[in-house]
């Protein structure tokens, strides 16, 4: 009953078209100063709009600490990554410092929805809409399917749903091996740019760009080996890390800077917002509510790829005006990631 209203209710009342994600390739066998440099002028405009975007929205203090650590960057951002984020600043003449600005914006501001869900043929599907609460419609225009591979090593690669000028990953698979999704975990923290800033500077905390990356692009790397860095590493921000290895495992793991509190193992489904596994979702965000009740209703059967996108992930409230685009991976099955952007408006 519920889901029937539920859909009357998106048909009536708002539109949303689902649209294709533009779909790029990243030879990591290229040297890192010209990987990005056929990708990132097809995106000049919105990343230029962006930008400008950002920099009227952050006090200069925090832009003055991302030029600081630009100065200081090859001490704090370690290669081969240092020189991919210079080839993207080249390839739009954009300052460095900007270019690492965005990146620490995309990791540090993405209010979502993850979820794992076991189907009854043992593989485990991982879903997400990537909310982003500061100009939603640029970053819907930033957003592309990217795939790494090496020519020297053609059993190596994998996908990440990105956004341009990023170099980390936010929404990400290597099919046979594992998927990850990152949400950004809400805190009283009224200096949460500084704090991240001093955190590199000072900590020589890692920002997640560099940590998912080098995850992703250590061929050698496992669920297991993947599941003790995401818990363990010193990190610049809490922030939760949904994983599974696509067939047997899934978690979310709950971060502070330092530590993983009370980390949770997948039964049959789990559901990660913003908010605290083990607390309520607050009244004005009933996004987890709603997948968790919509899930409940499953029998195992209608645990499918298509029932995830149509009946959970493009439902309101858990599809919403600042959802950028749905995902759903499925490392398990060794398919490619399954991507929309979305586009929920009121019907005028
Ligand atoms: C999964 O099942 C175990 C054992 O029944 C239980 O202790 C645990 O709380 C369950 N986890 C979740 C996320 O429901
Ligand atoms: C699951 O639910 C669907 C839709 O209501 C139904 O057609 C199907 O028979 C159910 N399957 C099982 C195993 O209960
Ligand atoms: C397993 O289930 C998924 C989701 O229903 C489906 O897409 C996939 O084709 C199934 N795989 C096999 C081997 O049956």
């Amino acid at each position: 009953m519920s889901i029937i209203f539920i859909f009357l209710f998106i048909s009536i009342v708002h539109s949303d078209i689902p649209l294709d994600v533009p779909s790029f390739s990243i030879d990591l066998d290229h040297a890192p100063i010209d990987r990005w440099s056929d990708i990132i002028p097809n995106f000049a405009q919105p990343m230029n709009e962006f930008n400008i975007a950002i920099r009227a929205q952050i006090p200069q203090v925090f832009i003055d600490a991302a030029e600081i650590i630009v100065t200081r960057l090859e001490e704090h951002i370690p290669q081969p990554y240092h020189d991919e984020l210079y080839s993207i600043a080249r390839s739009i003449s954009m300052p460095l410092a900007d270019i690492v600005l965005i990146n620490l914006v995309y990791e540090l501001r993405t209010y979502c929805t993850s979820l794992l869900v076991r189907t009854s043929n043992n593989t485990i599907i991982h879903g997400r809409n990537l909310d982003f609460d500061l100009n939603t419609d640029l970053l819907r225009r930033l957003t592309f399917h990217v795939k790494f591979f090496r020519t020297s090593n053609p059993t190596f690669n994998y996908e990440s749903i990105h956004f341009a000028g990023s170099i980390g990953l936010l929404t990400s698979s290597r099919s046979g091996y594992f998927s990850l999704s990152i949400n950004q975990r809400s805190t009283d923290d009224k200096d949460w740019w500084m704090n991240a800033l001093m955190s590199i500077l000072h900590l020589h905390s890692l920002p997640l760009f560099i940590i998912t990356r080098s995850i992703f692009d250590n061929s050698i790397m496992s669920y297991q080996d993947m599941k003790y860095i995401l818990q363990n590493r010193h990190l610049i921000a809490p922030v939760y890390f949904i994983i599974t290895d696509g067939r047997s495992s899934g978690m979310i793991i709950t971060r502070n800077r330092l530590n993983s509190i009370n980390p949770i193992e997948l039964n049959s489904t789990l559901v990660q917002t913003n908010y605290d596994h083990w607390l309520d979702d607050p009244s004005n965000d009933p996004r987890r509510t709603a997948a968790e009740n919509i899930l409940q209703s499953f029998n195992s059967t209608q645990m499918t790829q298509d029932n995830i996108f149509d009946i959970v992930l493009s439902v309101i409230p858990v599809l919403n005006k600042l959802t950028v685009y749905t995902a759903i991976m499925n490392p398990g099955e060794k398919q490619d990631i399954f991507a929309k952007i979305r586009t929920l408006k009121p019907r005028q």
